[in-house]
């Protein structure tokens, strides 16, 4: 059994991640920026909620006293090169100094499919750059420590904000523009996911250990945007027409998303980080090396996405039954 502070336990994959420590026997502290955004933790046993600025490093060094291992799930998709410097980069240097004041043995940092420390400039996006700088922060200053650093594709799951979210658009939208068409993807269960980081806590010799963590099939943005829609039983489970856009009017179409108060639905920096195709490289070890099968993408999306879909209810239960 763990101390665990884990920073970013309140979002869509740090929930999960803390269910999972707590079903190991773990007990755990979650650091967030808002009591209210922790929702979703406080219901759990063994586990502790704490109103802190993470950005804060005396306050950080202060919460990771006690703890023998912190996980790092905080990070953003959208932001100004500053943002990003300071929750990719300047966060996990933090971390590393809190780590070492507080004497913890082991960190697991999630960081993301098609980052890598020894080739930060050459990447095509803020995102891809700050993510490998802030590895490369942690693998420069955590040498007494068990790192790990693991590398998620796109992460689906229940409450993903990703195929639900195009499945929504296409229960409004009569067709689909769709930006970085082409794009590649090898999309990963948000419960493997957070099997990972569980089970990466069982290692405790000092090193650093990267794992990139991929689901078993390779799709393109294309064939995710069509599945999602035929799995929610968007127009009669045809979905929507989908339009592939030429370059250019993708960036146009980002820009003027970006106009849009709040979190835009694509950024051109999102779309800039599509370039990179976001699927295991050969020779990395990934959720195999941890004793885990990843999950296919379709028994799992069809469940929690059918959820809305006319057929999902009882009804449905008794209708298909009768056409078997
Ligand atoms: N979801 C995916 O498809 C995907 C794919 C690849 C990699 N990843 C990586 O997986 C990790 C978890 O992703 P997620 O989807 O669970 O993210 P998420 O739902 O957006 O959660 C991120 C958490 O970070 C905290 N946070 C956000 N902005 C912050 C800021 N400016 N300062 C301090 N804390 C902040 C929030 O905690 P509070 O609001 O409670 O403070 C939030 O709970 C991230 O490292 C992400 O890059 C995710």
């Amino acid at each position: 059994m763990k101390n665990v502070l884990v920073l970013g336990g309140t979002g869509f994959v740090g929930t999960h991640v803390c269910e999972k420590l707590v079903r190991a026997g773990h007990t755990v502290t979650v650091a967030t920026r808002r009591w209210a955004h922790a929702q979703d933790v406080l219901h759990l046993p063994f586990v502790t909620v704490l109103e802190l600025d993470v950005h804060d490093a005396a306050a950080l060094a202060q919460a990771a006293q006690g703890h023998s291992a912190v996980v790092n799930l905080v990070a953003i998709l959208h932001g100004n090169p500053a943002a990003f410097e300071k929750v990719h980069v300047a966060l996990p240097q933090k971390i590393a100094a809190a780590c070492a004041s507080a004497g913890v043995e082991q960190l697991v940092h999630i960081s993301a499919l098609g980052a890598d420390a020894n080739k930060a400039e050459s990447l095509p996006s803020q995102y891809l750059r700050s993510k490998s700088r802030g590895e490369a922060v942690l693998l420069g200053a955590c040498r007494q420590l068990a790192l790990t650093i693991l590398r998620p594709s796109v992460i689906f799951g229940a409450g993903d904000k990703f195929l639900n979210l195009f499945a929504s658009l296409q229960k409004v939208f009569p067709v689909m523009p769709l930006a970085g068409a082409e794009a590649r993807f090898q999309p990963v269960w948000v419960q493997d996911v957070a099997t990972a980081v569980v089970k990466s806590l069982e290692r405790e010799s000092p090193g650093a250990v990267t794992l990139e963590a991929c689901g078993p099939e390779v799709f393109t943005l294309k064939q995710l945007v069509e599945l999602s829609a035929r799995l929610a039983g968007v127009n009669h489970g045809q979905g929507r027409p989908v339009i592939p856009l030429p370059h250019w009017a993708g960036v146009l179409q980002a820009r003027l998303l970006e106009l849009k108060p709040g979190a835009p639905l694509m950024s051109r920096d999102n779309l800039a980080s599509m370039q990179v195709p976001n699927v295991a490289t050969p020779g990395l070890p990934g959720l195999q090396s941890l004793g885990i099968q990843p999950a296919a993408l379709q028994p799992v999306a069809r469940d929690y996405l059918s959820a809305g879909a006319p057929w999902h209810d009882l009804l449905g239960v008794r209708l298909r039954s009768h056409w078997r």
